[in-house]
């Protein structure tokens, strides 16, 4: 199905994990994990899809056509709707804002906008449960980007219960030092275990009470790789944040600070 029509574009935000604990290992290879999603715009990408001669062009900022560009997710992600629909004639255009390797999701983000924005450019008859299917096929995090508010997220990220939180009205950092962490290796760094709090109910009490209850398990092994990050963190209590942590598997850190 090749198809005329006006460029789309979007403004494609990154999250970060308000704890994060991995609590075991599955048959599948894949670790259970609860955890917050909450979405952030402190760093973005810009994403926009237009018509195009050929069957799929991927195109980052710097105008360069990059030759593996069926290993990008929005690549991918154009392919699983060409399969089951047909789809074809598009450029895929990706200016980079959120940093890769952090635990911001911004792959898994773009992911996610491109499986919707090509769902209505070419009116795919998807359902929305349809769509997570596709995204769960792209990575963990991506389903939590179709729905883009603060869930609470088990299984594999990708069932989410919708939370009540609301962080506009503090102030939010994220450093991401020039450290890449691989998330099947942080994965490899943790023995799992099951969790006594229940995430949704901590992250109500007062944002003081977060930081000794709240805990982000990949810490303890990606610090201990990288006692710099360690270092972030403590500097942003320092700085007086009301909490601090690594967010996914690193190796960006965000500090909640008051306005
Ligand atoms: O799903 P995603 O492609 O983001 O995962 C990257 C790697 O991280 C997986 O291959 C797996 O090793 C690990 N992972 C995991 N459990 C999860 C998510 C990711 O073990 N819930």
């Amino acid at each position: 199905m090749r198809k005329d029509f006006a460029p789309v574009a979007a403004r494609v935000n990154a999250k970060i994990n308000i704890g994060l604990q991995i609590v075991r290992k599955r048959d599948d290879g894949y670790h259970d994990l609860q955890t917050v999603f909450y979405p952030t715009d402190f760093f973005t990408d810009d994403l926009r899809i237009s018509p195009c001669d050929e069957e799929v062009r991927f195109v980052l900022d710097s105008g360069e056509d990059l030759g593996d560009s069926e290993n990008n997710l929005c690549v991918k992600a154009f392919r699983l709707l060409q399969k089951d629909f047909g789809i074809s004639g598009v450029e895929i255009f990706l200016r980079k804002g959120i940093p890769t390797g952090a635990g911001l999701g911004g792959g898994s983000a773009d992911a996610a906008f491109t499986l919707k924005l090509l769902a209505d450019i070419f009116q795919l008859p998807v359902t929305e449960e349809k769509l997570e299917e596709y995204a769960l096929q792209l990575g963990s995090d991506v389903p939590f980007f179709l729905r883009n508010q603060p869930v609470y997220a088990t299984g594999r990220g990708e069932v989410m219960t919708p939370i009540e939180l609301d962080l506009s009205s503090y102030r939010l950092k994220i450093v991401k030092p020039d450290i890449h962490v691989s998330t099947k290796e942080a994965y490899a760094g943790i023995v799992p275990m099951e969790s006594n709090i229940f995430l949704p109910n901590v992250l109500q009490q007062d944002i003081r009470t977060w930081r000794d209850l709240v805990v982000n398990d990949f810490e303890a092994s990606v610090f201990a790789k990288h006692p710099e990050l360690r270092e972030i963190k403590e500097g942003f209590y320092r700085d007086g944040a009301l909490y601090a942590s690594m967010s996914g598997s690193g190796s960006a850190v965000f500090g909640i600070f008051r306005q």
